[in-house]
């Protein structure tokens, strides 16, 4: 059954963008249309949401069957109209935002929506019907429209209604008014504006008008939305007025619909007739549907605006977190207020504040076009939400890269001064040229991966796009990506490490601009079972000595289908002099940064300060096997936990530690203890606390057991189990059980690392948060990052032991608490 089937038009809203160089207006293509910007709304939201309508069999039609179904919104109901073409609407915004309409629509696909288009099951199965009049005002699609709603009505649904009018598109006003009429009578709940409440009453006095329409149709619920007044809720004798929220509006296109959409998206949760909700719950859900129109007039276009819960909340302090966070969401974790996110890129540190920006689709919970989006942190905890900072330009995709503070101004962009430079990969595709290969063989594209700069003067605020892009090319490889660069103070240049498809280049440079080639690392070194992508070079001193120190290079390879193990990411320790890296590994020793499947790409933080001195690491908490479809909501994947990473020299040689960031304790709550427990197979030890975003640090001494340690989000079907292998001396999750898997067969495993006791001991320090497991086990020498989708109600905590006992020596709980109840995101957000 689907939670919202809604019945209308979906067009092209062709909004102004700007003038070209000769002046002439251009126009921005748009997906819109009030009924699917509804579902759009609700979709964000995480509800089940089915479209019926009709679209022409043209790019258009093409483009939004695609964007609705990449926003999870069922398009089994939408048809293709072989006459007629998709409707378009060309929007003109006068400087305050606010919008004139010219319609190409004659007749237009929306409107050819007949009664034998429409899926049954569509109209009889679902919990919310909604409806416009833009498909009441011809026929064959008016009639369509009245018996679908008659009949979700008879079959229970309730019945949404916003009449958005538009009086173009009428033959006569007249007839305008009594399709609307019509339209109110089977509905409960009519949205409508000020100026249609005049139009259809003829008062503006919203007490008066409502009571009318009220009187007449005997509506259950009437919202009147007031801009940035907020709205007015009527519901027999109520009136209440619900006041709204001042942002920088840029585009009222949608808001009303998000404003609906989020209204009918409380409505669901509440599960109550409408008629039972109290005073004090409905001004709530008008303050939820005001924020969430606000938010959409912060951006640009319909469906792309619409806010995720995490947006929403941050406008209502007053609301407790847990009312506003999606399911999964992480709490402590960073993830994208919305939409798809990859790598992690760019991370600096500058005046007070660390960046991190990110591999994004603004538009869609899937990959796409490669957009940075960014954040800023003071503490690397609480982040706050920026707008996107780069954007895709003529040179293609912003792919993965870095960034670097340029302090003396090396690259003459800053006057002198310092600033920001971002170095990425500019991704494109281009038509082949006639090689003597391919001469005759007709037209073909081919993908194209160059390197170019970007530069801020304000912080990381705004970006600049430097003239001289690209500036390294070569287009003989074809994976030749993720530049990562730092200042080599021996040589006094800079030096870039990028990915070459099956090895690293490193190049120099006096000035970020002008790249010279120095050497390349890796064609019959370490792993190439997948392309190898987002390296990172750094030096670390051994053991913490300062002149002992060795270079390390971290190595992220693809997925391939032959690897069950997906993307992850390799590493290195040897030498680098300025111009060539030399490996103490043998050629064909492979170790691994993280032995769970979710920490890729990872990299680590440019300038950070040498008085705090640490190398900090974050990862994308995520897998390209699968990563696309984890069952998240209005947002998808996460970063790992901020890390540090050090050297150590063990039996194996020298390794990377890694440490959760000692900022994370902030978020502590009352820690609970347990300690000297004799856990056997008959005698698994059920903690009496529950949780599902806690930090835990056991320490269990072997006493004969063949596998012990501890089951967490933990009910009767589902458990994530972090475990110890003393007979193979292997630490281990088993996320077998752990929750929601169906979505990948690669998902549901249990894969371990090698971890020798440490006199007779074993350590683990774990963090388990909504969706996530991280467990540094052994003082950060073997660390296992995972995903998990477990139910709201998993949340115990079990200690186990197989064949024999283990004592549990001690063991301490720290509750943490959401990141989400102290942030503030920018409303400015795009
Ligand atoms: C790694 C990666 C990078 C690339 C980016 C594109 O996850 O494939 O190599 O720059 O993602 O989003």
């Amino acid at each position: 059954m689907v939670d919202v089937t809604a019945l209308g038009e979906v067009l092209i809203d062709f909004t102004p963008a700007g003038r070209s160089e000769g002046g002439i207006p251009l126009f921005a293509q748009n997906p819109g249309g009030a009924p699917a910007n509804v579902l759009a709304a609700l979709s964000r939201l995480g509800r089940r949401t089915a479209f019926i309508g009709k679209v022409g069999n043209d790019a258009f039609g093409t483009f939004l069957r695609k964007t609705l179904s990449e926003t999870g919104i069922d398009t089994t109901g939408l048809g293709t109209a072989r006459k007629a073409a998709t409707t378009l609407a060309f929007v003109h915004l006068d400087e305050s935002g606010e919008r004139t309409f010219d319609f190409i629509r004659n007749p237009g696909a929306d409107t050819l929506l007949s009664k034998q288009d429409i899926p049954d099951e569509l109209v009889m199965e679902c919990r919310i019907f909604h409806f416009g009049s833009l498909s009441l005002t011809h026929e064959p699609a008016a009639s369509a429209t009245i018996q679908a709603v008659s009949a979700a009505r008879e079959a229970g649904a309730l019945i949404s209604f916003d009449p958005n009018l538009r009086l173009p598109l009428w033959e006569t006003a007249e007839h305008a008014k009594a399709m609307i009429a019509t339209g109110c009578t089977y509905a409960n709940i009519v949205k409508i504006s000020e100026e249609e409440l005049e139009f259809l009453t003829g008062t503006t006095d919203l007490i008066r008008g409502t009571k009318q329409l009220l009187d007449t149709y005997g509506t259950d619920l009437i919202l009147v939305t007031l801009a940035e007044k907020g709205c007015f809720i009527r519901r027999g004798e109520s009136r209440l007025t619900v006041p709204g929220f001042v942002v920088d509006t840029i585009d009222t296109t949608g808001a009303g619909d998000a404003f609906l959409g989020s209204f009918l998206y409380r409505l669901l949760e509440r599960d109550i007739e409408v008629s039972r909700l109290s005073e004090q719950e409905l001004i709530a859900i008008g303050r939820f549907a005001n924020a969430a129109g606000a938010l959409a007039t912060t951006r640009k276009g319909a469906i792309p605006s619409m806010p995720s819960l995490t947006e929403i909340g941050v406008l209502l302090p007053d609301m407790k977190a847990s009312e506003y966070v999606e399911k999964y969401r992480p709490q402590y974790h960073f993830s994208p207020p919305s939409n798809w996110m990859n790598d992690p890129n760019g991370m600096v540190y500058y005046e007070g504040e660390y960046h991190l920006f990110y591999q994004h689709h603004p538009q869609s919970t899937i990959w796409g076009p490669m957009h940075w989006g960014h954040a800023v942190s003071t503490d690397l905890i609480h982040w706050q939400h920026l707008p996107v900072a780069l954007a895709p330009d003529h040179n293609g995709m912003i792919f993965s890269g870095s960034a670097v503070v340029d302090a003396h101004d090396s690259s003459g962009f800053f006057d002198g001064g310092s600033g920001l430079v971002a170095i990425f990969t500019h991704h494109d595709t281009v038509q082949a040229s006639e090689t003597a290969a391919d001469a005759g063989a007709g037209t073909t594209s081919r993908t194209r991966q160059r390197q170019s700069l970007a530069y801020s003067t304000d912080k990381g605020r705004t970006w600049t796009m430097y003239a001289g892009n690209p500036v390294l090319s070569d287009e003989s490889i074809v994976d030749f990506r993720d530049p990562k660069v730092f200042w080599h103070a021996e040589s006094s240049r800079w030096v870039m490490v990028l990915a070459a498809g099956d090895h690293v280049r490193f190049y120099t440079s006096p000035n970020l601009r002008e790249w010279t080639f120095a050497s390349e690392f890796g064609k019959t070194e370490g792993s190439h079972d997948g392309v190898w992508e987002c390296p990172d070079l750094f030096e670390l001193p051994v053991d913490g000595h300062p002149h002992e120190r060795k270079w390390v290079l971290l190595v992220s390879i693809g997925d391939s289908p032959d690897c069950p193990e997906g993307s992850r990411t390799q590493y290195f320790v040897g030498d680098f002099n300025g111009e060539s890296f030399s490996s103490d590994l043998a050629d064909d020793e492979v170790i691994w940064m993280d032995e769970g499947r979710d920490n890729y790409a990872g990299v680590t933080w440019s300038d950070v300060p040498a008085e705090d001195g640490r190398r900090l690491l974050i990862g994308w908490m995520s897998n390209w096997k699968y990563a696309n479809f984890t069952p998240t909501t209005s947002w998808r994947s996460a970063m790992t936990v901020p890390r540090v990473l050090t050297l150590k020299r063990t039996d194996e040689g020298i390794r990377l530690y890694q440490q959760p960031v000692q900022e994370l304790s902030a978020l502590r709550e009352a820690p609970l203890g347990w300690s000297a427990l004799a856990i056997g197979p008959d005698r698994p030890q059920t903690i009496d606390w529950e949780g599902k975003a806690f930090e835990l640090e056991a320490e269990f001494e072997l006493a004969g057991a063949a596998e012990f340690g501890l089951k967490l989000r933990k009910s009767g079907s589902e458990e994530t189990v972090v475990g110890y292998d003393a007979a193979l001396e292997k630490l281990f999750i088993d996320r077998t059980a752990s929750g929601e898997s169906a979505f990948s067969p690669a998902f549901a495993v249990r894969h371990d690392a090698a971890l020798k006791p440490d006199g007779g001991r074993i350590k683990l320090h774990i963090f388990v948060d909504w969706s996530s497991v991280e467990v540094f086990a052994g003082g950060g020498r073997a660390v296992m990052s995972d995903l998990i989708f477990p139910d709201d109600a998993s949340q115990g905590v079990e200690l186990y032991a197989v064949e024999g006992q283990v004592k549990l020596i001690s063991m301490k709980i720290y509750p943490l608490a959401s990141i989400y109840s102290r942030q503030a995101v920018s409303a400015g957000q795009s």
